[in-house]
């Protein structure tokens, strides 16, 4: 990335040999994005980041009269576009999940009418990592004839994608989670799909999202890409997936009143979300960070509400075991002395904060 802040600085739609050079380089991230999702360079959109991809599916698809289906569990980028285009008068349909975060794709085919224009479900869920069954409700679309959009943010990277085989229309992807920079993005859009642009001025990315590019992030974006197609064939994510799970049955024969949530669902390889019973998640995350392991509650957007997470309360779990919930999200870099790490460290920082728990010291009571 680094010279495209400095010496190639030209403008990406000047003529001149300058604007060329980063031209090029755009051109290259963008089928280095085609080549990590398994369709044509023409069919990406670079954007601001996931939040952008995700707008811009929805409202550039969405209209007065229209019906529009999504998840009771999407990220905040999702449920709160939703939400606006029900304030517009939009009819939206929220499908639920069961205990393990999944869709019932049969829910799909039942919530479909003759004017839905647009489903909107996730690939992979941002607090649980829990994958939907993106290829049956993308048959679904197809069959009644509907777009199907899906957030791949947390999927991206992490688990294969290709954009034929799920069947989708449009699929959202986030920079900052395939260690690309924050503040970049991509929006896959099938060809022959036309949106409706948010963004008016030039004709930059084929008129669907005007403004001259972020050239930097982009050529990181393209580079992310690439070395997570590598990472699909040199064993990094077998890696990740072998270290998550050792962490997760560590802390589970260790710590009693402790679950996974989404347990027995298909989950992205990385994510691990634990319940802890008679602790505050928030209590355990401030303790665990003093001592030098970062873990977050719920999505990092959402930290610091009281409500308990959407996502949890969604699968059915009750509000205290959805706020004594944390997630551990691994990368790439970690090691197996991270993982020993914080094998040693959660246990002990539950037992403290239990012994300082009311609601532990009754818990006799509470459940008799
Ligand atoms: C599932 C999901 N969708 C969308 C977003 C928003 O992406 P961005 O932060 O790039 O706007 C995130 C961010 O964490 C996410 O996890």
């Amino acid at each position: 990335m680094r010279p495209y802040f400095g010496e190639r600085f030209g403008n990406a739609s000047s003529i001149h040999h300058h604007g060329q050079e980063t031209r090029a380089a755009v051109e290259l991230a963008r089928e280095s994005m085609a080549d990590l999702l398994g369709c044509r360079p023409a069919e990406v959109v670079f954007t601001s980041g996931g939040t952008e991809a995700d707008n811009l599916a929805i409202f550039g698809l969405a209209r007065s009269g229209d019906h529009v289906i999504t998840s009771t569990i999407e990220h905040h980028a999702v449920l709160n576009s939703c939400k606006h285009l029900a304030e517009k008068g939009i009819e939206v349909t929220s499908l639920p999940v069961d205990g393990h975060g999944l869709v019932d794709p049969d829910d799909l085919r039942r919530a479909l009418r003759p004017n839905t224009k647009l489903v909107t479900i996730m690939f992979a869920n941002n607090e649980t990592g829990v994958i939907q069954p993106v290829e049956e409700l993308g048959k679904i679309c197809a069959e009644g004839e509907v777009y199907f959009h899906t957030d791949a943010v947390q999927a991206a990277a992490k688990v294969p994608i290709r954009v034929k085989e799920i069947g989708c229309d449009l699929l959202s992807i986030s920079g900052h989670k395939i260690h690309a920079p924050q503040g970049v993005g991509a929006l896959y859009v099938r060809k022959g799909t036309t949106l409706e642009p948010m963004l008016y001025g030039g004709s930059h990315e084929r008129s669907r999202r005007a403004g001259t590019e972020n050239v930097p992030g982009i050529v990181g974006l393209g580079k992310a890409a690439e070395l997570a197609v590598q990472g699909f064939k040199n064993g990094e994510i077998a890696r990740m997936a072998a270290l998550r799970d050792s962490l997760e049955r560590a802390i589970l024969q260790s710590v009693e009143g402790a679950g996974v949530n989404g347990e027995g669902a298909p989950r992205v390889p990385n994510t691990s979300n634990i319940y802890f019973d008679y602790i505050e998640g928030e209590g355990l995350i401030i303790s665990l960070d003093l001592k030098g392991l970062a873990v977050s509650t719920g999505a990092a957007c959402s930290s610091g509400a009281i409500e308990p997470s959407h996502v949890l309360t969604a699968m059915g779990l009750r509000p205290d075991r959805a706020r004594a919930s944390i997630r551990f999200s691994l990368g790439k870099q970690n090691t197996a002395e991270d993982v020993e790490f914080a094998i040693e460290l959660v246990p002990a920082s539950v037992a403290r904060l239990r012994e300082l728990s009311p609601l532990y010291n009754n818990k006799e009571a509470i459940s008799s």
